[in-house]
């Protein structure tokens, strides 16, 4: 069994992309420092997969990427062990926008120190394949065309600047050790919903920042309603179009995306990961409140600085190298996301 470090793996996307990983028989070595996350989540993942995995497929240990010695220790006990870590894929990672621009020494010192330490013990430990969480968020995309892999880098916040800082590592890493990297970096946009059985899905620790979960919560009376930034943007009706993707395909992604790795030669791969296909805010409420049969109050507010109408991935790129492609719908992911807000009222 081959054996794949995850870090940030309890988390919400890391967590969904376990499952993939698990059924196509690797090990998993999963890292956390667990800063917005619980590791109640991988007792979950064994209860979708039932009988259907073995229980020395997976291995949490909970810490942090900036602690070195942690991370040597996880190198050299698998090497001890006979089953060497043969890839990352790097979740770990702080994630809110808004926080950044209060806080950025904070995302600066988590994700791109947190990334330069990890990168230094894979290089040390000769472990040189890695999946990169990257973000739609390096773009600043001001036209109305989908985002192409090769579109303008340019982000607005202190978030974005991490992925892109980290993302230039990788590349610098590549070119100073010709033909011994596979990189791939995985820019995602929207990734929303819930694994179908609703028993796992995303769990901010603090107030959620991003619009899904926060329909979710006022769904269910936990908030009293839905800020809607902006109804003027130059849209269909007036709010911002996102590219959403139920967190089943992006995970479904990153299995295509290793295995791809595994199969090739060194390279490194920029990919945008979504659907290609633009929803608005007033789009995604309508629908969410159709199909779940529920309320979802919401009021307009002012636009924020930064924003952006239109962030939607061309997706040429993954979908014909990866040979992969979304398969859920919005309904989908409506549905997932609220069956699991429904079942976890207060999280895990
Ligand atoms: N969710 C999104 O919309 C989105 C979009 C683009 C990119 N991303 C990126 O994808 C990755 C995963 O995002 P997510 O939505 O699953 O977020 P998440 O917060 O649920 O997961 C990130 C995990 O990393 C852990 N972590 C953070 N800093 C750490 C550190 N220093 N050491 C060890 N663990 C640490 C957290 O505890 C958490 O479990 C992040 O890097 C994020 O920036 C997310």
């Amino acid at each position: 069994m081959r054996n794949i470090l995850i870090t940030g793996g309890t988390g919400y996307i890391g967590s969904h992309t376990c499952l993939p990983l698990l059924k196509g028989g690797y090990k998993l070595t999963i890292i956390d420092s667990n800063v917005n996350s619980t590791p109640t989540s991988i007792e979950r993942i064994k209860k979708i997969l039932k009988n259907n995995f073995s229980e020395n497929q997976i291995s949490f240990f909970k810490g942090d990427i900036r602690d070195k010695p942690f991370l040597e220790n996880i190198f050299s006990n698998a090497i001890k062990e006979n089953n060497p870590v043969e890839a990352v894929i790097h979740f770990a990672g702080l994630k809110s926008v808004s926080e950044s621009i209060e806080k950025p020494l904070l995302y600066w010192e988590n994700n791109v120190f947190g990334s330069i330490c990890l990168i230094d013990i894979m290089t040390k430990y000769e472990c040189r394949n890695i999946v990169f969480s990257s973000s739609a968020s390096i773009y600043g995309n001001t036209s109305f065309e989908p985002i192409l892999e090769t579109s303008e880098i340019k982000p607005c916040t202190p978030y974005g600047y991490t992925k892109v800082a980290i993302e230039n590592i990788l590349a610098s890493i590549f070119k100073s050790s010709k033909n011994s990297w596979r990189i791939a970096n995985l820019r995602y946009f929207n990734p929303i919903g819930a694994h179908e059985s609703g028993f796992i899905g995303e769990n901010p620790l603090d107030t959620p920042n991003n619009l899904f979960p926060i329909i979710c919560r006022v769904a269910n009376g936990k908030m009293n309603e839905l800020q809607i930034f902006g109804k003027d943007w130059p849209t269909i009706d007036g709010t911002g179009i996102r590219d959403y993707i139920h967190i089943m395909d992006l995970a479904d992604a990153h299995y295509a995306a290793l295995e791809f790795l595994f199969r090739n030669k060194p390279q490194i791969l920029n990919l945008n990961v979504g659907t290609g296909n633009g929803t608005s805010v007033l789009e995604l409420v309508n629908k969410f409140m159709k199909v779940n049969k529920c309320n979802v109050p919401y009021r307009f507010t002012e636009k924020r600085l930064g924003d952006l109408p239109f962030i939607v991935a061309n997706n040429t790129q993954v979908t014909s190298i990866l040979k992969w492609k979304p398969k859920r719908n919005i309904e989908q992911m409506c549905i997932d996301g609220w069956k699991w807000q429904q079942k976890n009222s207060n999280g895990y």
